[in-house]
């Protein structure tokens, strides 16, 4: 066992991994429907506010040492920018999006034509509606999976069949957190910070028994999207407003980075949900 894994947690050495990243920037940006309690279509939009924030996350990546990619932006695709939902990535194996609402369908081929076209071979169109790592989220050797508003149940086996490792179901109860990376964060390969709340009793049960350690974040931490948070072992990106658990993060020994994505946030996301990462 590596010395870092016997030191109490606060002593824990954390080290960030490089990550290849895929996004999508912001240009077509706007909130003109509402498919989550987020959208307001009524409340303006300021497109150039939404680009400021999406380069400072691009290049905060770049600073930490990541490689970032970017998907081409297709007009009428307003959502295109979480590219999060555009598919989900194991083991170098592309699972394709097939998106709940008519609004965001067309992200899905267009996500896919942007993997196959990178030389990406093992690429599945699914049968049954995912929305991509909105739902799927890796943690070690294992999958979490998110269902209740977007991903269909039926995609879990899906999902564990095409790649071959365990899925775990959790089942979302909350409209306000309607996809998993909206109520959970992967910290490190056995570690994650969630709420509660945002899950039902069996599911919360799950995620004890599998996490007892588990940071757990506040109602005000979860509502400024605080857990649409991306770590890469070490750093952990989250929205500055998140403060409780910046410091509890602090204490585990790892960096929280607060940045701000409240344009972005008009439209139901984060800095997790505007990234994918590649898993090759
Ligand atoms: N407006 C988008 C939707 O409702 C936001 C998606 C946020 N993405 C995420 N990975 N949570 O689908």
């Amino acid at each position: 066992m590596p010395e870092s894994e016997s030191l109490p947690a606060p002593l824990r050495l954390r080290s960030a991994t490089r990550r290849r990243l895929l996004m999508c920037p912001p240009t077509h940006f706007e909130v003109s429907y509402s498919i989550n309690p987020w959208m307001d279509p009524a409340r303006p939009v300021d497109t150039d506010a939404a680009m400021r924030q999406w380069t400072g996350l691009k290049s905060l990546y770049e600073d930490l040492g990541h490689e970032v990619l970017e998907v081409p932006p297709v007009p009428g695709l307003p959502d295109m920018v979480f590219a999060a939902n555009g598919a989900t990535v194991v083991g170098g194996k592309v699972l394709g999006a097939r998106f709940r609402h008519a609004e965001r369908t067309a992200e899905g081929p267009a996500y896919l034509a942007w993997f196959r076209a990178q030389g990406y071979e093992d690429v599945l169109w699914p049968e049954h509606i995912n929305e991509g790592e909105g739902d799927y989220l890796t943690v070690g050797d294992r999958l979490l999976a998110g269902t209740g508003f977007r991903t269909d149940l039926r995609s879990h086996a899906e999902a564990q069949e095409f790649f071959g490792v365990p899925v775990t179901g959790l089942q979302l109860v909350d409209p306000a957190y309607y996809h998993l990376d909206t109520a959970l964060s992967v910290l490190s390969d056995d570690e994650v910070m969630y709420y509660p709340a945002a899950f039902s009793e069996g599911s919360q049960a799950v995620l004890r028994r599998m996490f007892p350690d588990a940071i757990l974040a506040s109602a005000e931490d979860a509502a400024v999207f605080g857990l649409n948070a991306m770590s890469d072992g070490r750093h952990v990106i989250l929205p500055e407003s998140a403060t409780g658990l910046a410091k509890q993060l602090s204490e585990r020994g790892f960096e929280p980075i607060g940045i701000r994505m409240d344009e972005l946030l008009k439209a139901g996301g984060s800095a997790k949900c505007c990234t994918l990462e590649l898993r090759d």
